[in-house]
C-alpha cells in the first residue's frame, strides 16, 4: 500500500517505487517532516523531528510539552510565517487585522485511491486505476481560521510524489494570500550540490551545479512565463554523486508563469527547499469561504544519481502527465518552413516545400508565422487571424487541399496570446493589451501581450482559432509565445486584485489551451516560446511536444538537449534538422533524432548529395522511433563533464535494443576512447550492427567499444546500434 497512517505513532508513510516519504503529527499538532529518501520498510522515526537542542534565540510556545522543541529547528511540511519558525516561509496570509502570522496545525486527513484534478491548473493524473494514491491533510490556523489542505500523491511505478495545496478562508473576513509555495521540504542534511538549468533565447537549459552553502540560493522567473532564463526545475545531488550514483532529488513545478525555487541552509545544517508561484508581485484575495489552489510540484528520488532521477521523470511524464490522442500515437515527421522562408512566402513557395517533403517521405507540412493579416515581417498583424489573401490567392482551404492531396498532413502556427500595436485588433480594442494606467507599454519583438485574464479576450481568440482550425483540414497547431510580460495589469481587475494578475494570466491561457484541446481532440499541439521559453510540465499537459530551442545548430543544440533531459523526456522535445547551420546532415540528424524529429529548411538550398542522405535519415527515424520515444535515456558522456565530446544512449524497456550516439564537438589529440554503454542486461548477448560481432552486455558496459579509429574531426558523429540475439 503506497500510503499508510500509523495511528499509534501518528506517522504517515508514503512509498513510491523504491522511495519513502514520512510525515509525523508532532508536538502541538505541527506537521513535521521526518524523512525522504530510499525506501525504508518501517516508520519508527518518531524522534526524527527532534533536534539536538534549540539555540538560545529560538523562540517557542511557553506551554510546550517537550522542552527541547522549537519551531525554529523542527523540520516542517509547511513553513509558517511570522512564527518562531524563522526559515523561509512557504505560506503567508495577511489577515483582516493586517498581520501575516500564519501557523497551520493538523486537523484531520483522508487517504484515497487515485488523484483529483486541480481546479483550473494542469496536473499529473492517474493513468491506470490504482497506479497512485493520495493523502490529503487538513490543517488550520486556530487564530485566523485560515485552512490549508496539503495533498500528496504517491505513484506505484515511479519514485515520484506530487504535492499541491489549497488554502481556504474559514473566517468571516477577507484575507490576502501573499505566499503559497507548493513545495516545502526540510531536508535532514545540507550535504548536497544544487543542480539547476539556466539559459537564454537560443541557449536554453544549461546545466549548472554548485554546492549548497549557508543562506539562500535558488532560481526564479518574473517574466510572466517559466522562461528561457531559469527552468522551474532543481535537483539536489549528494556531494560526490553524479550521473550514476548518489542520492538525487529532483523538483519540478507544473506551472508556466512566474515561479520561485529557493533553498535555505540554516545554522543546523538543514536545507529547506521551497518551490511555487513567485511571491514577488503576487497576492490573492480570499473572501470568506473562498479557496485558492496552488500549482502542483513534482518530487522524484533516485539512489542512482542524476541519470536514475531523469529516467524516473521521463517515464512519469510519458505516462502520467502527457495526455490525449498523441500520447502514444506515433508523431508525424514534419517539415516546417520557418528557417527556410521566414515570413516571405506565398502559396507556390510553400507548395514547393510540401512537394519536396512528400517526395522525400516526410509526413506533415507545417506553415509557420506569416500567413495572416499583413504579416510580412514582425512589425504587425498579431491578433488579426485572417488569411492573407495576397499570399493565398485561392484561399487557405484550397492550399491545404493541395498539400493534403500530396499525402501530407497540414499544420499551422498561431501566437494566440499576442497583439501587434499595428493590428486591426489593437485599433479596435486597445484595452485588450496588458498595461497599467498612464504608463507607456514596453514592446518586445514589436508586440504587446493580450490580457488573458479576460474572458471576452479569450472568447474572441478562441472563435478566430476555431474558424481556422475547424473549417480546414488542420492536424497540428504550433502555439507560440514570443515576449515577456511587462507592466502587468488588467483593465478589468480592481486595484486590490491587480496583484492577482500574473496568476490569472496563466489560468486564462490554460483555459484557452484546454478549450482548443477539447474542441479538437485529434489535433497535435506543439508548444513554443521563442524556442524553449515555456518548456515546463504545465505546457506538457496541453501539448505532448515543445519546440526545444530556436537554435538548430547541432553542436550547440546538443547541450540544450542534454540539459533538457534532466527532467523532460525525448518524446516531448521538438528537434529539427535545418539547412542553414554548420555540421553535416549526418550530425544534424543524429542530434535531432533525440526528440520529435523534423526538418526546418528550404529544399532549394539542399545539395544533391544531401537529398539522398535525407531519405536514408527518414528510414532511420522510423527504425528508431519507438526506441527513442519509449526507451530509457542514459547520458554516457555529458557536455558538462567533457567539453570535447558527448554521447548518449537509448535502451529499450526490455533491454533488447540500444542505440548510442557519439558526437565529437572539438577535435582533441591522442586520447583513448572506449565508449562504455549503460543500462544493458549484462547476461544478454548483443549484436553490433556495424560489424555483426556479438558482445555480452557485461562487456559492452564494462570494457566498452574501442572507438580509436573514429574520425577525430570537429562535428563528427556516429550512431552505434545493438540488438540482443539471446
Ligand atoms: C519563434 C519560434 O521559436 C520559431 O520557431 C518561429 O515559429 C518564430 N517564432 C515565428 O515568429
Amino acid at each position: 500500500m503506497p500510503i499508510a497512517f500509523d495511528e499509534r505513532r501518528k506517522i504517515f508513510k508514503l512509498d513510491a517505487a523504491g522511495s519513502s516519504y514520512l510525515i509525523g503529527i508532532h508536538e502541538d499538532r505541527y506537521l513535521a517532516h521526518l524523512y525522504y529518501g530510499a525506501y525504508i520498510p518501517d516508520d519508527n522515526l518518531t524522534d526524527f523531528a527532534r533536534r539536538r537542542e534549540y539555540a538560545s534565540f529560538s523562540a517557542s510556545d511557553p506551554d510546550r510539552k517537550d522542552p527541547s522543541f522549537s519551531p525554529d529547528t523542527c523540520p516542517f511540511e509547511i513553513g509558517g510565517s511570522g512564527t518562531a519558525d524563522m526559515r523561509i516561509a512557504s505560506v503567508a496570509i495577511r489577515n483582516a487585522d493586517g498581520n501575516d502570522v500564519t501557523d497551520f496545525r493538523y486537523v484531520s486527513h483522508r487517504i484515497f485511491d487515485g488523484k483529483p484534478a486541480l481546479p483550473g491548473l494542469p496536473s499529473l493524473y492517474e493513468e491506470t486505476p490504482g497506479d497512485c494514491r493520495t493523502l490529503e491533510i487538513l490543517t488550520r490556523d486556530d487564530t485566523t481560521h485560515a485552512e490549508c489542505v496539503l495533498r500528496y500523491t504517491a505513484y506505484e511505478k515511479y519514485p515520484a510524489i506530487t504535492r499541491s495545496l489549497t488554502l481556504k478562508n474559514g473566517s468571516g473576513k477577507t484575507m490576502e494570500i501573499e505566499r503559497a509555495m507548493s513545495l516545502c521540504l526540510d531536508m535532514n542534511s545540507a550535504d548536497f550540490d544544487l543542480v539547476t538549468l539556466y539559459g537564454r533565447h537560443n541557449q536554453e537549459r544549461n546545466f549548472t551545479r554548485r554546492p549548497l552553502s549557508h543562506g539562500l540560493q535558488g532560481i526564479a522567473s518574473r517574466r510572466g512565463s517559466s522562461s528561457h532564463q531559469q527552468n522551474p526545475f532543481l535537483a539536489l545531488i549528494s556531494r560526490g554523486g553524479g550521473e550514476d550514483h548518489g542520492e538525487a532529488y529532483g523538483f519540478n513545478l507544473v506551472y508556466s508563469a512566474n515561479f520561485l525555487g529557493e533553498i535555505e541552509v540554516d545554522y543546523n545544517e538543514s536545507a529547506r527547499v521551497i518551490l511555487g508561484i513567485n511571491p514577488d508581485d503576487f497576492g490573492w484575495r480570499l473572501a470568506p469561504g473562498e479557496e485558492f489552489t496552488a500549482p502542483e510540484a513534482v518530487m522524484v528520488f533516485s539512489a542512482e544519481g542524476l541519470g536514475g532521477m531523469s529516467r524516473a521523470f521521463h517515464r512519469l511524464y510519458n505516462h502520467n502527465l502527457i495526455r490525449g490522442a498523441w500520447k502514444t500515437k506515433k508523431r508525424p515527421l514534419l517539415v516546417n518552413n520557418w528557417e527556410g522562408t521566414g515570413m516571405r512566402f506565398d502559396d507556390e513557395k510553400l507548395y514547393a516545400i510540401a512537394k519536396w517533403a512528400a517526395e522525400t517521405g516526410i509526413e506533415m507540412f507545417v506553415m509557420d508565422d506569416g500567413w495572416f493579416g499583413r504579416r510580412d515581417d514582425d512589425t504587425s498583424s498579431l491578433g488579426d487571424w485572417f488569411v492573407d489573401e495576397k499570399k493565398f490567392r485561392h484561399g487557405l482551404g484550397a492550399f491545404i487541399d493541395r498539400v493534403t492531396a500530396l499525402g501530407l498532413k497540414f499544420g499551422i502556427w498561431f501566437e494566440p496570446e499576442m497583439i501587434s500595436p499595428d493590428s486591426d485588433l489593437f485599433r479596435a480594442h486597445p484595452d485588450w493589451a496588458i498595461g497599467v494606467p498612464d504608463r507607456k507599454r514596453s514592446e518586445g519583438r514589436q508586440q504587446y501581450v493580450l490580457d488573458m485574464t479576460r474572458k471576452d479576450v479569450r472568447d474572441y481568440i478562441f472563435e478566430r482559432m476555431k474558424d481556422i482550425l475547424g473549417n480546414n483540414d488542420v492536424s497540428y497547431l504550433k502555439w507560440d509565445f514570443n515576449r515577456n510580460v511587462t507592466e502587468p495589469g488588467s483593465a478589468l481587475l480592481p486595484p486590490e486584485k491587480q496583484k492577482e494578475f500574473y496568476h490569472r494570466y496563466i489560468l486564462g491561457t490554460y483555459e484557452l489551451m484546454g478549450r482548443i484541446v477539447d474542441a479538437f481532440p485529434g489535433l497535435l499541439v506543439e508548444n513554443c516560446s521563442g524556442g524553449g521559453g515555456r518548456y515546463d510540465p504545465g505546457m506538457l499537459a496541453f501539448s505532448p511536444q515543445i519546440w526545444c530551442s530556436d537554435n538548430t545548430d547541432a553542436l550547440s543544440r546538443v547541450d540544450i538537449q542534454f540539459g533538457s533531459s534532466l527532467c523532460y523526456p525525448a518524446s516531448v522535445q521538438g528537434a529539427h534538422v535545418s539547412a542553414s547551420r554548420r555540421s553535416s546532415y549526418e550530425t544534424k540528424r543524429n542530434v535531432a533524432m533525440w526528440g520529435s524529429f523534423g526538418y526546418e529548411l528550404d529544399p532549394e538550398k539542399i545539395r544533391e548529395e544531401d537529398r539522398a542522405a535525407i531519405r536514408e535519415q527518414i528510414a532511420d527515424y522510423h527504425k528508431y522511433y519507438d526506441l527513442i520515444h519509449r526507451g530509457d535515456l542514459y547520458r554516457l558522456i555529458c557536455p558538462w563533464d567533457d567539453p570535447y565530446k558527448c554521447a548518449w544512449e537509448f535502451v529499450s524497456e526490455d533491454k533488447t535494443e540500444a542505440l548510442a550516439t557519439v558526437l565529437v564537438k572539438f577535435r582533441t589529440e591522442g586520447r583513448n576512447f572506449f565508449l562504455r554503454l549503460k543500462g544493458l542486461d549484462p547476461d544478454k548477448t548483443y549484436v553490433f550492427e556495424e560489424n555483426g560481432e556479438e558482445y555480452s552486455g557485461a562487456l559492452l558496459m564494462n570494457a566498452g567499444i574501442n572507438l580509436f579509429g573514429m574520425p577525430n574531426e570537429d562535428g563528427y558523429s556516429k550512431t552505434l546500434h545493438f540488438t540482443a540475439s539471446r
